[in-house]
């Protein structure tokens, strides 16, 4: 490891994403730019410390915990090796994953509270709230449902309708009901807990202007100054999943208030093993530098809330907040019914190259907060043409003479012009990562990668090779092209670590810092034999994956509702335009489905998936089908043999990852419960058309 000139403290937190849901490709532009940029600065030299957690706490993982009949405790752990796992997967290297629900945390959110009563910054005030009375809680607003107040569509969540976009309090709905029970919610009086942020104006203000925040993200701010910043309610009635608040029984912090004091503790959980001093990175006075990755969703929380429980709590603010934008797929929001909501798991299980995704982010990630679009077309293309077609080309094309016909030994020129070029572009590269505009980064390299191609066109290595007498040209292009690789290869690291460390074993090289850029393939050095390094993406897998991911909303994806967490209300209301898209089919439409009654003749779990069962349906023909449903959670497989239900028998077969499923069974869902299969009036017999 290199040691930088003058190096630098920094600590580093990418959002705590929640623990309920899995991690998907729209989560993962944040690690993988967050990643990118660790990586970058720990090669610079610099004292970097990378800390993540799973956000454990709230409302919807209590719920969720219960509807498995798990503790939330379990529920989180088995969300942590999943989490932890897919991000080991991509690469995304954290120098510690830790959880909110930990005593570091629990610690540490008390200890803040308490400060900022102290410095007369608590108020309490009794609010009215929505209580569902069957369950006994308070209901979030987005566990009210109802009929909307302005255009009458029917099952609206509290705080906005998804079909005419109305935004609205709960207590406006139309016949509104708890998500949760199905109960009509009274109104109760409760006193919370507000954190008095209207008193940090002149505070945020300051902070806004010193520098912390990209131009968007300070013009975002100057907005909320303008409409005036109303007091933070921090806390939340039991039954709450979270960390009670001292003094106040029964009053739990809200999921927002423990969350980023999440990044704080899992720094501390590192402190000791590591020898690290917890004051040097976050007291008042601390000279370390501290950055936090965010999308742009969660600036008010980061940007507002954030920077003032840290001013009155006696600690540091952060260096800087760099927010990023949303991810579209194709152009769109990611969706289920186009296949294109996709989890890391299943871009594993089909694409398995964790680094064609860095890369494809990486080309099209910059330091703004606009959205970036996942082209999948483009995505092969891109990957083919630059990974394959430019940067591996250069040793795929040359290390073969250096192996075969000088046994691995290298006789590189003194200054070939190319290298000297690539070797200057050092600075603006080391620049445009430091700013995060890896997408500059990567067409300069590619641009250099063509240059270096170019050399080896222009020198052809294979002509020489046929000619007589010529070995030392040929020892010395292909090892100037070597060398070329070298540093491309050293430019490329923070985005293919995996792949640079199969390169660096190839060119028998210690690991790549940035300095390196000032060393060279001496001569004499050997190479070790050059194994194939990377295969082309091939379309087909997307397309595999796609498919595999288009899911049946009826059978498959029971919404569940989810208050304060922002993933899982992006799935929510691509569920629900996907059905208002169906809303209107004509009859012609209707009667092309062919809808039959079945006998369930076998049902069986199948190895390895969460939500499906096997089913075998019987519907008089001579081969009984194979359909899998998304129903695990709900039904025991042995109860369901020799039930009679309803099937689409012409939806065209769909191979899934576990086998080929050759129908759908109907089965209904909402909040309220389900999935629940449905099943015809006695004297249905099998094979029946349901018209
Ligand atoms: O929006 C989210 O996914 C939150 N779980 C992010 C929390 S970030 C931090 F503040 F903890
Ligand atoms: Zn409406």
């Amino acid at each position: 490891m290199a040691t930088a000139k003058n190096p630098r403290k920094i600590l580093v937190t990418s959002a705590l994403p929640y623990a309920n849901g899995s991690i998907h490709l729209g989560h993962l532009v944040e690690y993988i730019q967050t990643d990118i940029w660790v990586r970058f600065q720990k090669m610079q030299g610099h004292t970097v410390h990378y800390v993540c957690a799973d956000d454990t706490h709230g409302t919807p993982i209590m719920l969720r915990a219960e509807k498995e009949g798990i503790t939330p405790e379990a529920l989180i752990a088995n969300v942590h090796k999943e989490h932890s796992a897919d991000f080991a997967e991509f690469l995304v290297q954290f120098d510690n994953y830790y959880s909110t629900n930990a005593p570091e945390n629990k610690e540490l959110s008390q200890g803040i509270y308490k400060k900022l009563k102290a410095a007369g910054k608590i108020a309490t005030k009794t609010i009215e709230q929505f209580y569902d009375p069957v369950k006994n809680m308070f209901l979030p607003d987005r566990f009210i449902k109802g009929e909307c107040p302005k255009c009458h569509a029917k099952d609206q969540y509290g705080d906005s309708c998804e079909v005419c976009g109305a935004t609205y309090n709960p207590t406006e709905l139309i016949n509104a009901y708890s998500a949760v029970s199905g109960a009509a919610p009274v109104r109760k009086e409760t006193e919370h807990y507000f954190f008095k942020l209207s008193e940090c104006e002149q505070f945020l203000k300051d902070w806004t202007r010193s520098g912390t925040l990209q131009g968007e993200a300070a013009n975002k701010m100057g907005e909320w100054f303008e409409n005036g910043l109303n007091d933070w309610d921090i806390s939340r009635d039991a039954p709450y999943f979270g960390f009670e608040i001292p003094d106040a029984p029964g009053k739990y912090f809200y999921v927002w208030l423990d969350a980023p004091i999440g990044y704080m503790a899992s720094f501390k959980n590192i402190c000791q093993a590591k020898g690290l001093d917890f004051d040097e990175y976050w007291a008042k006075d601390s000279k370390a530098e501290l950055y936090h990755f965010i999308g742009k969703d969660i600036l008010y929380f980061h940007a507002l809330f954030w920077p003032a429980t840290l001013e009155f709590s006696g600690h540091r603010k952060p260096t800087q907040i760099f927010a990023h934008g949303f991810l579209t797929v194709n152009g769109e929001k990611m969706s289920k019914s186009r296949g294109t909501f996709i989890t890391a798991r299943s871009y594993l299980d089909h694409i398995k190259n964790p680094e064609y995704l860095r890369y494809y982010y990486a080309a099209k990630l910059n330091s703004t907060m606009e959205d970036i679009d996942l082209n999948l077309e483009d995505f092969v293309a891109r990957v083919n043409s630059d990974l394959v077609g430019k940067y591996i080309n250069i040793a795929s094309r040359t290390a073969g003479f250096i192996n075969k016909r000088f046994d691995g030994q290298l006789n590189p020129s003194a200054n070939n012009s190319v290298v000297v070029e690539i070797k200057a572009a050092s600075q603006l590269l080391a620049d445009s990562y430091a700013e995060r505009e890896y997408g500059k980064a990567l067409r300069e390299i590619m641009r250099l990668a063509d240059l270096a191609n170019g050399f080896v066109a222009a020198s052809a290595p294979w002509v020489i090779a046929k000619q007589e007498g010529q070995d030392a040209v040929l020892q010395q292009v292909c090892s100037d092209a070597l060398e070329m690789f070298r540093l491309l290869t050293l430019y490329l690291k923070p985005v293919l670590p995996k792949l640079v460390g199969e390169i660096e074993q190839f060119l028998n090289i210690t690991s790549l810092d940035w300095l390196d850029v000032d060393t060279s393939l001496a001569v004499q050095h050997r190479i070790n034999a050059y194994e194939h390094l990377i295969t082309r993406v091939e379309p087909k897998l997307i397309e595999a994956m796609t498919e595999a991911n288009k899911e049946n909303l009826t059978a498959t994806s029971a919404p569940q509702p989810h208050s304060e967490q922002r993933h899982a209300v992006h799935q929510q209301s691509e569920a629900n335009s996907d059905a208002a898209e169906a809303e209107y089919i004509s009859i012609d439409d209707f009667t092309k489905v062919d809808l039959r009654i079945a006998r369930i003749v076998n049902a069986e779990h199948v190895e390895g998936a969460e939500k499906l069962l096997k089913l075998t349906l019987d519907i008089g023909e001579e081969k009984p089908r194979q359909v899998f449903a998304g129903i695990k959670f709900a039904y025991d497989p042995a109860t369901l043999v020799g039930r009679l239900t309803v099937m689409v028998a012409n939806l065209a077969p769909r191979k899934m990852k576990f086998g080929l499923s050759e129908g759908m069974v109907l089965a209904a869902s909402d909040e309220r419960g389900g999935p629940f299969i449905l099943s015809p009036d006695a004297g249905a017999q099998l094979g029946m058309r349901v018209k």
